[in-house]
């Protein structure tokens, strides 16, 4: 009988391994890695000794110059994805949305499928979780029921490209998802990396041959059974995770590649009765739940890709009763939040050691920029001097380890969007530059124990109990 060929592949990042074993020494993921069938696709689609051994064609080869795709890009209509994608879908090009379960994916793309075929793009939707029935109902929810897309549900790639290949090629095809497909080429189970990688391969090879545009959602799991879109994400021109907490209205479309566009821009929706609606003012949004002058509540004002974007950032300062005190954060990086702690007991005098610290950005925003840590500053020591900051201040710099405050880009824009919204007073670095004519008051700060100082003096620092502080 003849030996199976058989791999032990990563189900999180797709690295081959030799053996199998319990911890995947490319990714460090745990039980990721599971025996894989690959024959015929390790021959064929993959690349194997017959591909190897086929004499080379000869490509021609061209200049820089010439007609490019880019001047008929695929708009959408719907302003807060087309603004991702950076300005509408390239023809022939794909495009991986990656989120959680539960999040909005299929809603989001439902919508956009419609919104195209409404203005007359030939749009196939082909979902491989719902019945066509269950894809129907939401459309209909949506007020979408008379927009003529093509809907599909199937989850043979083969099947899909010979259906999609008869007649003229569709502007847009959605593949609801990328995890249910499988192909004859490869003989893993679907769901598995090998089958994944198949599978988004043959889609993104009709995608450059027939032009259109191919959206496929992929799951983001936390078990590592079913691949995750990592392997995929390789292949496609764009990723866009949609994220957001699920407890909350607000979703986020966030660029993590785009071969066409920037990649710090987001797209922010509130989830309502009728889908995703587009939110074109979202500090408006953020701020909108502030609730008068509390402790450890300072506005960042921020810049999310061509957009300023102002947020409540919240900190609560506690005295703990645990031998080592807790610090959670939501919606920032822990270690960037350890590091600000360490340079406000290192440069300013502040002792946190013996306290809980929770840290949260408001309305499930998640930020990432570094010009959010003297807003984080500002509210840690509002908290823990129980000293509320100026109702309309807002804050902006970055930090360093020496406790000196940084500028940071974009000043001008956050300085105007803070005005807007009706801030009086910006609290900035020292050296920040662009910001003449700044249409409200400027606190210039050069080191960080100047505003913890100036928040502690209108306030009172709390006793904290000496014996937890000796143990941090
Ligand atoms: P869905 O698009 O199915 O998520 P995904 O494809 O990412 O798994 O969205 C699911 C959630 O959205 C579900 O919990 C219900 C909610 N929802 C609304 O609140 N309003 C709506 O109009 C729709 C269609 C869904
Ligand atoms: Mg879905």
């Amino acid at each position: 009988m003849a030996k199976r060929r058989t791999q032990f592949i990563c189900q999180s990042c797709g690295a081959v391994h030799a053996r199998w074993s319990g911890r995947c020494d490319a990714c460090g993921g745990w039980n990721t890695i599971v025996e894989e069938d690959t024959g015929a696709a390790a021959g064929g689609a993959l690349g194997g000794p017959q591909a190897k051994a086929a004499k080379g064609r000869k490509v021609p080869l061209v200049g820089l110059e010439g007609e490019t795709l880019e001047t008929r890009r695929l708009v959408t209509g719907i302003g807060e994805f087309d603004r991702v994608t950076g300005g509408g879908l390239v023809p022939g090009s794909a495009v991986l949305v990656g989120g959680d379960p539960g999040i909005g994916k299929s809603t989001l793309l439902i919508q956009a499928a419609g919104s195209v075929a409404r203005k007359g793009g030939r749009v196939v939707y082909v979902s491989g979780e719902e019945a066509v029935g269950q894809v129907r109902l939401r459309a209909q929810r949506l007020g979408l029921s008379g927009a003529p897309v093509q809907l599909a549900a199937e989850t043979n790639v083969d099947d899909i490209v010979a259906t999609l290949s008869e007649g003229a090629a569709p502007d847009l095809v959605i593949i609801d998802s990328i995890q249910t497909l499988w192909t004859a080429m490869a003989e893993s189970a679907p769901g598995t990396v090998t089958q994944v990688r198949a599978s988004a391969q043959t889609l993104i090879r009709f995608a450059k041959n027939s032009g259109a545009a191919i959206i496929l959602v992929g799951h983001v799991t936390k078990d590592g059974q079913i691949a995750g879109p990592r392997v995929v994400e390789h292949m496609v021109d764009a990723v866009l995770s949609f994220e957001g907490d699920r407890t909350h209205l607000f979703r986020i479309l966030r660029g993590l590649k785009n071969r066409f566009g920037p990649t710090d821009e987001i797209g922010v929706f509130e989830m309502g009765g009728e889908g995703l609606r587009g939110v074109p003012n979202p500090s408006e949004l953020f701020l909108g739940e502030r609730s008068g002058a509390t402790p450890g509540a300072a506005v960042f004002a921020g810049v999310e890709g061509t957009r300023p974007l102002l947020v409540e950032i919240q900190a609560l300062v506690a005295p703990s009763p645990l031998g080592t005190p807790r610090r959670a954060v939501v919606g920032w990086d822990s270690n960037r939040l350890s590091m600000v702690l360490a340079v406000l007991e290192a440069h300013c005098g502040l002792r946190f050691g013996g306290h809980d610290v929770y840290l949260a950005v408001s309305g499930g925003m998640r930020l990432v920029e570094p010009a959010a840590d003297l807003a984080v500053a500002a509210a840690l020591v509002s908290s823990l001097a129980q000293a509320p900051l100026a109702h309309d201040d807002v804050f902006f710099g970055e930090i360093g380890l020496s406790g000196a405050v940084r500028a940071v880009p974009h000043a001008a824009l956050r300085l105007k969007e803070a005005a807007r919204l009706g801030f009086s007073r910006a609290h900035i670095a020292g050296g920040q530059p662009d910001c003449e004519d700044a249409p409200l008051t400027l606190t210039r700060i050069d080191r960080l124990d100047e505003l913890a100082g100036a928040i502690v003096a209108s306030g009172v620092v709390r006793e904290h109990s000496p014996n937890a502080e000796d143990v941090v």
